[in-house]
Protein backbone atom coordinates (compact mmCIF):
# COMPACT_ATOMS: atom_id res chain seq x y z
CA UNK A 1 0.00 0.00 0.00
CA UNK A 2 1.43 3.35 -0.47
CA UNK A 3 2.42 5.67 2.35
CA UNK A 4 -0.04 7.67 3.38
CA UNK A 5 1.24 10.91 5.65
CA UNK A 6 -2.51 11.42 7.28
CA UNK A 7 -2.32 8.08 8.31
CA UNK A 8 0.71 8.70 11.05
CA UNK A 9 0.35 11.85 12.24
CA UNK A 10 -0.42 11.88 15.38
CA UNK A 11 -4.30 11.69 15.58
CA UNK A 12 -4.33 14.75 18.48
CA UNK A 13 -1.99 16.76 16.47
CA UNK A 14 -4.51 17.35 13.72
CA UNK A 15 -6.17 19.90 16.26
CA UNK A 16 -3.56 21.18 17.41
CA UNK A 17 -3.34 25.36 17.09
CA UNK A 18 0.51 25.69 17.32
CA UNK A 19 1.96 28.96 19.01
CA UNK A 20 2.24 31.85 17.18
CA UNK A 21 4.67 34.42 18.10
CA UNK A 22 4.60 38.33 18.06
CA UNK A 23 7.22 37.65 14.85
CA UNK A 24 4.34 35.45 12.79
CA UNK A 25 1.93 38.39 12.71
CA UNK A 26 4.43 40.68 11.21
CA UNK A 27 7.86 40.35 9.21
CA UNK A 28 9.31 43.24 8.41
CA UNK A 29 12.41 44.14 9.24
CA UNK A 30 11.75 47.90 9.54
CA UNK A 31 9.60 49.55 12.37
CA UNK A 32 8.71 50.30 15.92
CA UNK A 33 8.73 46.84 17.79
CA UNK A 34 6.27 46.85 20.81
CA UNK A 35 4.70 43.66 20.64
CA UNK A 36 6.94 40.80 21.81
CA UNK A 37 8.37 42.69 25.34
CA UNK A 38 11.96 42.69 24.17
CA UNK A 39 14.32 45.38 26.05
CA UNK A 40 13.95 48.45 23.66
CA UNK A 41 17.23 49.89 24.33
CA UNK A 42 19.68 46.59 23.55
CA UNK A 43 21.80 43.82 25.95
CA UNK A 44 24.39 45.00 28.78
CA UNK A 45 27.55 44.37 27.34
CA UNK A 46 27.02 44.32 24.00
CA UNK A 47 28.10 46.99 21.68
CA UNK A 48 27.96 45.92 18.29
CA UNK A 49 24.19 45.60 17.66
CA UNK A 50 24.53 44.06 14.00
CA UNK A 51 22.73 40.96 15.65
CA UNK A 52 20.03 42.17 17.31
CA UNK A 53 20.52 40.17 20.24
CA UNK A 54 17.32 42.09 22.01
CA UNK A 55 15.52 41.33 19.44
CA UNK A 56 13.63 37.83 18.83
CA UNK A 57 14.80 36.02 16.03
CA UNK A 58 13.20 35.01 12.27
CA UNK A 59 11.15 31.73 13.98
CA UNK A 60 10.83 30.48 10.31
CA UNK A 61 14.98 30.99 9.49
CA UNK A 62 13.89 32.29 6.07
CA UNK A 63 17.33 33.93 4.93
CA UNK A 64 19.22 30.59 6.06
CA UNK A 65 16.86 28.30 4.53
CA UNK A 66 16.91 30.29 1.14
CA UNK A 67 21.04 29.45 1.27
CA UNK A 68 20.85 25.89 2.53
CA UNK A 69 18.16 25.47 -0.32
CA UNK A 70 20.38 27.16 -2.74
CA UNK A 71 23.24 24.49 -1.59
CA UNK A 72 21.48 21.90 -1.53
CA UNK A 73 19.50 22.21 -4.55
CA UNK A 74 16.25 22.29 -3.27
CA UNK A 75 13.63 24.39 -2.20
CA UNK A 76 12.88 25.89 0.97
CA UNK A 77 9.82 24.42 2.27
CA UNK A 78 11.11 20.88 2.06
CA UNK A 79 13.78 22.42 4.88
CA UNK A 80 13.08 22.42 8.29
CA UNK A 81 15.70 23.50 10.61
CA UNK A 82 16.65 22.90 14.38
CA UNK A 83 18.87 23.21 17.62
CA UNK A 84 21.14 20.26 15.91
CA UNK A 85 19.51 17.77 14.14
CA UNK A 86 19.01 16.14 17.80
CA UNK A 87 16.02 18.33 17.83
CA UNK A 88 14.77 16.99 14.65
CA UNK A 89 14.99 13.37 15.65
CA UNK A 90 12.89 14.51 18.84
CA UNK A 91 10.23 16.25 16.94
CA UNK A 92 10.33 13.15 14.32
CA UNK A 93 9.60 10.82 17.38
CA UNK A 94 6.72 13.27 18.92
CA UNK A 95 4.93 14.09 15.72
CA UNK A 96 4.52 10.11 14.98
CA UNK A 97 4.97 8.01 17.24
CA UNK A 98 1.70 7.73 20.28
CA UNK A 99 3.50 7.17 23.43
CA UNK A 100 3.36 3.39 24.79
CA UNK A 101 2.13 1.72 21.54
CA UNK A 102 4.39 2.86 18.78
CA UNK A 103 7.72 2.24 18.12
CA UNK A 104 10.38 2.86 15.86
CA UNK A 105 13.28 0.55 14.61
CA UNK A 106 16.95 1.54 14.69
CA UNK A 107 19.80 -0.32 13.03
CA UNK A 108 22.13 -1.30 16.14
CA UNK A 109 24.77 -0.35 16.93
CA UNK A 110 23.90 3.35 15.76
CA UNK A 111 23.74 6.64 17.29
CA UNK A 112 22.42 6.67 20.91
CA UNK A 113 19.52 9.76 20.34
CA UNK A 114 17.36 7.76 18.33
CA UNK A 115 17.07 5.74 21.64
CA UNK A 116 17.33 8.01 24.12
CA UNK A 117 14.80 10.25 22.34
CA UNK A 118 12.41 7.80 21.79
CA UNK A 119 12.79 6.60 25.67
CA UNK A 120 11.95 10.39 26.48
CA UNK A 121 8.44 10.17 24.71
CA UNK A 122 8.02 6.71 26.05
CA UNK A 123 7.97 5.16 22.85
CA UNK A 124 9.20 1.57 22.52
CA UNK A 125 13.13 0.98 20.36
CA UNK A 126 13.20 -2.36 18.38
CA UNK A 127 16.58 -2.94 17.45
CA UNK A 128 17.69 -4.51 14.18
CA UNK A 129 21.30 -6.00 15.09
CA UNK A 130 23.42 -5.10 11.99
CA UNK A 131 25.52 -7.82 10.08
CA UNK A 132 28.67 -8.62 11.60
CA UNK A 133 30.38 -6.57 8.96
CA UNK A 134 28.09 -3.57 10.14
CA UNK A 135 25.54 -3.77 6.61
CA UNK A 136 22.02 -4.02 7.25
CA UNK A 137 20.20 -7.14 7.90
CA UNK A 138 17.10 -7.21 5.76
CA UNK A 139 15.74 -10.25 7.88
CA UNK A 140 16.25 -8.28 11.76
CA UNK A 141 14.92 -5.41 10.00
CA UNK A 142 11.90 -7.09 8.63
CA UNK A 143 11.26 -9.14 11.79
CA UNK A 144 11.66 -5.96 13.82
CA UNK A 145 8.52 -4.01 12.13
CA UNK A 146 5.29 -5.04 13.21
CA UNK A 147 1.88 -2.76 12.76
CA UNK A 148 3.08 -0.11 15.39
CA UNK A 149 6.57 0.70 13.97
CA UNK A 150 5.88 4.12 12.39
CA UNK A 151 9.99 5.42 11.78
CA UNK A 152 12.64 3.45 10.50
CA UNK A 153 15.93 4.97 11.27
CA UNK A 154 18.72 4.31 9.47
CA UNK A 155 22.37 6.11 9.85
CA UNK A 156 24.53 5.84 7.10
CA UNK A 157 27.66 6.91 7.29
CA UNK A 158 26.79 4.95 10.68
CA UNK A 159 27.82 6.28 13.97
CA UNK A 160 29.89 4.23 15.90
CA UNK A 161 30.73 2.19 13.38
CA UNK A 162 31.88 4.64 10.59
CA UNK A 163 30.71 2.70 7.43
CA UNK A 164 28.43 4.01 4.60
CA UNK A 165 25.20 1.31 4.67
CA UNK A 166 23.52 0.21 1.09
CA UNK A 167 21.30 3.06 -0.41
CA UNK A 168 20.07 0.65 -2.85
CA UNK A 169 19.02 -0.97 0.48
CA UNK A 170 17.94 1.86 1.95
CA UNK A 171 15.33 3.12 -1.06
CA UNK A 172 14.04 -0.48 -1.14
CA UNK A 173 12.79 0.08 2.55
CA UNK A 174 11.32 3.66 1.97
CA UNK A 175 9.34 1.48 -1.39
CA UNK A 176 8.43 -0.92 0.40
CA UNK A 177 7.92 0.55 4.59
CA UNK A 178 4.24 2.27 4.94
CA UNK A 179 5.81 4.40 7.97
CA UNK A 180 8.72 7.02 7.76
CA UNK A 181 12.39 6.22 6.98
CA UNK A 182 14.85 8.29 8.36
CA UNK A 183 18.42 8.27 6.97
CA UNK A 184 20.68 10.30 8.53
CA UNK A 185 23.29 11.95 7.27
CA UNK A 186 25.58 13.59 10.12
CA UNK A 187 29.01 12.06 8.49
CA UNK A 188 27.67 12.81 4.37
CA UNK A 189 30.11 15.22 3.45
CA UNK A 190 33.14 12.53 4.13
CA UNK A 191 31.98 10.19 1.49
CA UNK A 192 31.68 10.60 -2.22
CA UNK A 193 28.21 9.34 -2.61
CA UNK A 194 25.72 11.43 -2.94
CA UNK A 195 22.85 12.54 -0.63
CA UNK A 196 19.58 10.64 -0.06
CA UNK A 197 17.88 14.25 -0.71
CA UNK A 198 18.17 13.85 -4.46
CA UNK A 199 15.62 10.65 -3.67
CA UNK A 200 13.09 12.82 -1.97
CA UNK A 201 11.02 13.39 -5.36
CA UNK A 202 10.21 9.84 -5.54
CA UNK A 203 10.09 9.15 -1.74
CA UNK A 204 7.40 10.58 -0.43
CA UNK A 205 8.24 8.96 3.40
CA UNK A 206 11.73 9.18 3.23
CA UNK A 207 13.29 12.10 6.05
CA UNK A 208 17.06 13.29 5.10
CA UNK A 209 18.97 14.53 8.47
CA UNK A 210 22.05 16.20 7.87
CA UNK A 211 23.67 19.32 10.43
CA UNK A 212 26.15 21.78 10.17
CA UNK A 213 28.33 20.38 13.25
CA UNK A 214 30.57 17.81 11.59
CA UNK A 215 32.36 18.91 8.15
CA UNK A 216 31.01 22.86 8.41
CA UNK A 217 32.64 23.18 12.09
CA UNK A 218 29.44 24.29 13.72
CA UNK A 219 28.78 22.25 16.81
CA UNK A 220 28.57 24.62 19.50
CA UNK A 221 26.21 26.66 17.40
CA UNK A 222 24.02 23.99 17.01
CA UNK A 223 22.46 23.64 13.39
CA UNK A 224 20.64 20.56 12.19
CA UNK A 225 18.68 20.15 8.95
CA UNK A 226 16.33 18.27 8.31
CA UNK A 227 14.86 17.56 4.52
CA UNK A 228 11.53 15.90 3.52
CA UNK A 229 8.21 16.79 1.66
CA UNK A 230 6.69 20.19 2.45
CA UNK A 231 3.73 18.36 3.65
CA UNK A 232 6.05 16.34 6.47
CA UNK A 233 8.18 19.53 7.09
CA UNK A 234 5.16 21.54 8.07
CA UNK A 235 4.46 18.72 11.06
CA UNK A 236 7.39 19.74 12.36
CA UNK A 237 7.48 23.20 12.03
CA UNK A 238 4.08 22.78 13.69
CA UNK A 239 5.38 21.32 16.62
CA UNK A 240 9.13 22.88 17.13
CA UNK A 241 9.47 25.69 19.60
CA UNK A 242 8.72 29.16 18.06
CA UNK A 243 12.09 30.30 18.36
CA UNK A 244 13.94 26.82 18.57
CA UNK A 245 16.97 28.41 15.90
CA UNK A 246 18.50 31.57 18.02
CA UNK A 247 19.94 34.52 16.12
CA UNK A 248 23.35 34.04 16.48
CA UNK A 249 23.63 30.65 14.62
CA UNK A 250 21.44 31.81 11.85
CA UNK A 251 23.82 34.75 11.21
CA UNK A 252 26.66 32.63 11.76
CA UNK A 253 25.33 29.86 9.58
CA UNK A 254 24.70 32.20 7.02
CA UNK A 255 27.94 33.96 7.49
CA UNK A 256 29.80 29.94 7.08
CA UNK A 257 27.73 28.97 4.60
CA UNK A 258 29.22 31.24 2.16
CA UNK A 259 32.14 29.34 2.78
CA UNK A 260 31.71 26.17 0.42
CA UNK A 261 35.14 26.31 -0.90
CA UNK A 262 36.72 25.97 2.67
CA UNK A 263 34.46 23.76 3.87
CA UNK A 264 35.56 21.36 1.24
CA UNK A 265 39.54 21.95 2.13
CA UNK A 266 38.42 21.16 4.90
CA UNK A 267 37.19 17.47 4.26
CA UNK A 268 39.83 17.33 2.61
CA UNK A 269 42.47 17.80 5.08
CA UNK A 270 40.53 15.87 7.55
CA UNK A 271 39.95 12.92 5.25
CA UNK A 272 43.83 12.70 5.00
CA UNK A 273 44.59 12.75 8.15
CA UNK A 274 42.17 9.86 9.05
CA UNK A 275 43.77 7.98 6.18
CA UNK A 276 47.39 8.82 7.96
CA UNK A 277 45.95 7.71 11.48
CA UNK A 278 44.35 4.99 9.94
CA UNK A 279 47.75 3.49 8.89
CA UNK A 280 49.32 4.40 11.56
CA UNK A 281 47.16 3.03 14.27
CA UNK A 282 46.59 -0.61 12.15
CA UNK A 283 50.75 -0.59 12.90
CA UNK A 284 50.15 -0.09 15.90
CA UNK A 285 51.05 -3.26 18.90
CA UNK A 286 47.83 -2.15 20.72
CA UNK A 287 45.46 -2.46 17.85
CA UNK A 288 43.94 -5.16 17.16
CA UNK A 289 41.43 -4.24 14.00
CA UNK A 290 40.91 -0.16 12.75
CA UNK A 291 37.89 -0.85 10.67
CA UNK A 292 37.19 1.60 7.51
CA UNK A 293 35.64 4.91 7.72
CA UNK A 294 33.24 7.21 5.54
CA UNK A 295 33.31 9.52 8.61
CA UNK A 296 35.66 11.75 10.39
CA UNK A 297 36.22 9.07 12.87
CA UNK A 298 37.53 5.32 13.26
CA UNK A 299 36.61 2.62 14.91
CA UNK A 300 39.23 0.95 16.52
CA UNK A 301 39.54 -2.41 18.30
CA UNK A 302 42.66 -2.29 21.17
CA UNK A 303 44.14 -4.67 23.34
CA UNK A 304 43.50 -3.82 27.54
CA UNK A 305 41.07 -1.15 26.17
CA UNK A 306 40.06 0.14 29.66
CA UNK A 307 43.48 0.55 31.06
CA UNK A 308 44.25 2.29 28.04
CA UNK A 309 41.61 4.71 27.63
CA UNK A 310 42.11 5.73 31.41
CA UNK A 311 46.14 5.88 30.73
CA UNK A 312 44.85 8.64 27.89
CA UNK A 313 42.08 10.06 30.27
CA UNK A 314 45.24 10.79 32.26
CA UNK A 315 47.05 12.44 29.86
CA UNK A 316 43.82 14.46 29.16
CA UNK A 317 43.59 12.69 25.15
CA UNK A 318 39.80 12.06 25.37
CA UNK A 319 38.66 8.95 22.95
CA UNK A 320 35.26 7.35 22.93
CA UNK A 321 35.23 3.80 24.73
CA UNK A 322 32.48 2.28 22.83
CA UNK A 323 33.47 -1.03 24.83
CA UNK A 324 29.91 -1.70 25.90
CA UNK A 325 28.41 -1.43 22.65
CA UNK A 326 27.20 -4.50 20.83
CA UNK A 327 29.91 -5.88 18.32
CA UNK A 328 32.12 -3.06 19.67
CA UNK A 329 34.10 -4.60 22.52
CA UNK A 330 37.11 -3.16 23.34
CA UNK A 331 36.75 -0.51 20.62
CA UNK A 332 37.29 3.17 20.67
CA UNK A 333 36.06 5.38 18.63
CA UNK A 334 38.78 8.51 17.74
CA UNK A 335 37.37 11.45 15.82
CA UNK A 336 39.97 12.39 13.86
CA UNK A 337 42.36 15.54 14.69
CA UNK A 338 45.06 17.34 13.68
CA UNK A 339 47.84 16.33 12.77
CA UNK A 340 49.26 17.27 15.47
CA UNK A 341 46.94 15.58 17.91
CA UNK A 342 46.76 12.58 15.96
CA UNK A 343 50.62 12.29 16.39
CA UNK A 344 50.43 13.16 20.02
CA UNK A 345 47.36 9.98 20.17
CA UNK A 346 49.82 7.85 18.93
CA UNK A 347 53.11 8.74 20.83
CA UNK A 348 51.12 7.82 23.92
CA UNK A 349 49.80 4.70 23.09
CA UNK A 350 53.22 4.41 22.22
CA UNK A 351 54.12 5.17 25.68
CA UNK A 352 51.26 3.01 27.55
CA UNK A 353 53.07 -0.10 25.65
CA UNK A 354 56.16 0.45 26.46
CA UNK A 355 55.93 1.13 29.81
CA UNK A 356 52.36 1.52 31.45
CA UNK A 357 51.65 -2.36 30.69
CA UNK A 358 54.58 -3.21 32.50
CA UNK A 359 53.43 -2.13 35.53
C1 LIG B 1 24.76 10.19 13.48
C2 LIG B 1 24.58 11.47 14.20
N1 LIG B 1 23.45 12.15 14.03
C3 LIG B 1 23.23 13.31 14.65
C4 LIG B 1 24.17 13.84 15.50
C5 LIG B 1 23.85 15.11 16.21
O1 LIG B 1 24.10 16.18 15.43
P1 LIG B 1 23.73 17.66 15.91
O2 LIG B 1 24.98 18.24 16.45
O3 LIG B 1 23.27 18.33 14.65
O4 LIG B 1 22.64 17.55 16.93
C6 LIG B 1 25.37 13.17 15.72
C7 LIG B 1 26.36 13.71 16.64
O5 LIG B 1 27.36 13.16 16.98
C8 LIG B 1 25.57 11.95 15.06
O6 LIG B 1 26.68 11.23 15.23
Amino acid sequence: MAFQLDKIVRQHLKDLKPYSSARDEYTGKEGIFLDANENPYGTPGIVRQDIAFHRYPDPHQLRLKKRIGEIKEIPPDYIFLGNGSDEAIDLLIRAFCNPVTDNIVINAPTYGMYQVAAAINEVTVKEAVLTPDFQLDRQHIAAAIDDNTKILFFCSPNNPTGNLMSTKDIVQWAKKFEGLVVVDEAYIDFTDTPSLIEALPDLPNLVVLQTLSKAWGMASLRLGMAFASPEIISWLNKIKPPYNVNGLTQQKALEVLENPNQKEKLVSQIISQREKLSLALQQHPLVEHVYPSDANFLLVRVQEAKSVFDYLIMEKIIVRDRSNVLYCEGCFRITVGTEEENQLLLKKMAHYYENMRKS
